[in-house]
């Protein structure tokens, strides 16, 4: 069986050079050259007087070549590529759709590159700036290019979030054409909640509760507005192992019952449980780094809908070293330590569902 990383990002060459020419965030720049390139993408970021701001950019970030070298060191077969956070949320409406067709191919052109047929596939992004017509457009575009098995987006969707009924349109087109999307953080928490001290804490805040607790909050709404009710057959993938919806479902449910105005609008509407919901609609990756959290997301939504991911080339260890990553190797390990003997499961965590929910067979 192989193994499939489907949390893994790139930014495309072309992008890359947007990103080096922008003024604001996202962008790319180089502030002491014996620093490097920066990444910066968090208003967190943005604050720092430091010319080490941000996050170091190397090739890892763009060149096919380093991600299918990580790959080989990693045992990794096939990997799933999505655009970074945050996508192309900052992109002008007028040129939103053309930058996004520039990105999408650029991504099929990486999958379908000489020796790399069947290694790599990806989360195709959507000019979600431009019209819903140009969104569904680009959906239905992607579903034709060969490498596409899905889109990715974050969580603030054209503006205002998931539960925008603007966006019925877009779940109808990805339900009916059968295309995963891939939903992940990236604005994270009001910057207040992190306190006065929080530029002592490095990433650690925004990446280890910002991001979870965004993309729970961003699923719930969905749930609450009603959009798995309306598109049951939905199928969204959730970045890290759901945030912290597994851990939580049962208080959502727990708060719905006790909210009078919602039970008795729900019960009008057919309303579909969170538990119903995360066992047909969700898929979970297993970037959650340990065994504990790997158990509850099996237990919410079944072994059958987790899939292995590393997030690359984010985390990777602090010294600079040939061996493996440990963000990949806690990933790992977590599924092993979960299943224990239990080798079909572990398999299937580690590829063989991605290979079935994704059609990577083919
Ligand atoms: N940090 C990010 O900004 N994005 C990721 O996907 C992981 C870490
Ligand atoms: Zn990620």
């Amino acid at each position: 069986m192989p193994t499939v990383d489907i949390h893994t990002h790139m930014y495309p060459p072309n992008l890359m050079t947007l990103l080096r020419q922008r003024p604001q965030i996202p962008y790319v720049r180089t502030f002491d050259p014996k620093i490097g390139e920066r990444l910066i993408i968090l208003p967190t970021e943005e604050t720092s007087t430091s010319t080490a701001k941000g996050r170091p950019i190397g090739p890892a970030y763009y060149d096919i070549t380093q991600k299918i070298a990580f790959m080989d060191r990693h045992g990794i077969d096939v990997s799933v590529l999505s655009l970074a956070n945050p996508w192309l949320d900052w992109v002008d409406s007028g040129v939103a759709s053309r930058v996004a067709r520039g990105v999408n191919d650029e991504m099929e052109g990486m999958c379908g590159g000489e020796g790399r047929e069947g290694r790599l596939f990806f989360f195709g992004t959507l000019p979600l700036s431009a019209s819903s017509e140009e969104v569904v457009g680009e959906v239905k575009r992607l579903k034709g290019l060969k490498h596409c098995r899905g889109v990715v987006m974050g969580t603030s969707g054209l503006g205002e979030g998931l539960d925008d009924p603007r966006l019925d349109e877009l779940w109808k087109v990805l339900e009916s054409e059968g295309m995963v999307l891939f939903l992940h953080p990236h604005y994270g928490l009001p910057d207040e909640v992190y306190g006065p001290r929080k530029s002592e804490y490095g990433h650690v805040l925004p990446l280890a509760m910002g991001f979870p607790l965004e993309t729970t909050i961003a699923v719930t709404r969905m749930l609450l507005s009603g959009v798995f009710d309306r598109f049951s057959e939905l199928q969204v993938l959730l970045a890290h192992s759901g945030g912290t919806l597994p851990f939580l479902a049962g208080r959502i449910e727990s708060c719905i019952a006790h909210d009078a105005h919602l039970m008795k609008k729900s019960s009008a509407g057919g309303r579909r449980d969170v538990w119903d919901v995360l066992k047909k609609n969700i898929y979970l990756d297993a970037v959650v780094y340990s065994q504990l959290g790997l158990k509850a997301a099996i237990e919410a939504s079944g072994r059958d809908r987790l899939m292995f991911g590393t997030d690359h080339p984010f985390f990777p260890p602090s010294e600079e070293a040939e061996g493996e990553w440990l963000s990949v190797t806690s990933n790992v390990k977590a599924v092993r330590d979960a299943m224990g003997d239990k080798k079909e499961d572990v398999d299937a965590i580690l590829g063989g569902n991605a290979v079935r929910v994704l059609r990577l067979g083919v």
